[in-house]
């Protein structure tokens, strides 16, 4: 198989998250749709792209108390909800992307994986395979699933990137996100953060990385970060919020955000 590269968009790049409105950033995702598209002319790999909730999935979420289990009868609806709702967004994305000429098809995790305390035990990807062999560009993201051991659980795009690196055995992940890259604080709460260019087992413990600051009911930053430097391979965050980056993070330039390696 060709190199396979999963690339992120983060919910707080396509969505409206920091106003918690379940609406779609449409210039954004159309410039980082054409940006796939120009990359993927230049360049033959494979691509699945996996994608955030923002507001279509944390805010019906947390209505409903999903991120804490199957309590009662109510959650049924809330999981429907939730569902559909990611399901909206995804079609946008989906749209977005074919609208660039890309062949882009919806993934459905809820209809294949399985959580224990929401940790990802079951994802089979024989057909994701075949559907990445022919060259289509499969799109996921963090949906509600059925959870083992608490019923139902939430899984974040973040969680399943790094999951399908390794079984797919990804060459690079590419984390697309509303900063530059991680900083030494939040850069969004102080203007004197500094970008850390890279990330590895021993400077990780120095860092402060908080959650983000709308409604994210799977862990933010600090999750992402700790889930990708447990991957063999080199990971990177860029920001998908300044022009070309996307592009030529796809194009494999590196160093344009913080690289993250063991
Ligand atoms: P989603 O999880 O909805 O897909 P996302 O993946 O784009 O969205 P978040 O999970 O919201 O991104 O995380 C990005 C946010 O993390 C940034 O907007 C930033 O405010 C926050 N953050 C906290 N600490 C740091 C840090 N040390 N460096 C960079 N960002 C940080
Ligand atoms: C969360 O997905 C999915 C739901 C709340 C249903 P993510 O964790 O991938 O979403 P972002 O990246 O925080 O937006």
């Amino acid at each position: 198989m060709t190199e396979l590269i999963i690339l992120k968009l983060g919910g707080s790049v396509i969505t409206k998250k920091k106003e918690d409105k379940a609406e779609i950033n449409e210039e954004v995702l159309q410039r980082i749709a054409s940006e796939i598209s120009g990359a993927m002319k230049e360049r033959k790999v494979s691509l699945m792209v996996v994608h955030g909730a923002g507001p279509f999935g944390h805010v019906p979420a947390r209505e409903y108390g999903l991120d804490t289990g199957l309590r009662d009868n109510r959650q049924v609806k809330g999981f429907s909800i939730t569902h559909h709702s990611m399901e909206r967004l995804n079609l946008l994305v989906i749209d977005a992307l074919r609208k660039s000429g890309l062949n882009a098809i919806e993934f459905q995790p809820s209809s294949v994986g399985i959580l224990k305390n929401e940790k990802l035990v079951h994802f089979p990807t024989r057909a994701l395979e075949g559907i990445l062999r022919i060259g289509l560009i499969p799109v996921a993201y963090g949906d509600v699933l059925m959870d083992e051991e608490k019923g139902v659980g939430i899984l974040s795009g973040d969680h399943l990137v790094p999951y399908l690196a390794k079984k797919l055995n990804a060459s690079r992940v590419i984390i697309a996100t509303d900063v530059a890259g991680i900083f030494d604080s939040d850069p969004k709460g102080n203007r004197n953060a500094r970008l850390i260019p890279r990330i590895n087992s021993e400077n990780i413990g120095a860092l402060s990385i908080g959650n983000s600051t709308t409604t994210d009911v799977t862990g933010g930053m600090q999750r992402k970060v700790r889930e990708l430097l447990n991957l063999e391979i080199e990971s990177e965050i860029i920001s998908a919020l300044e022009p070309g980056l996307v592009k030529k993070a796809l194009l494999g330039e590196r160093n344009i955000g913080t690289v993250i390696r063991k």
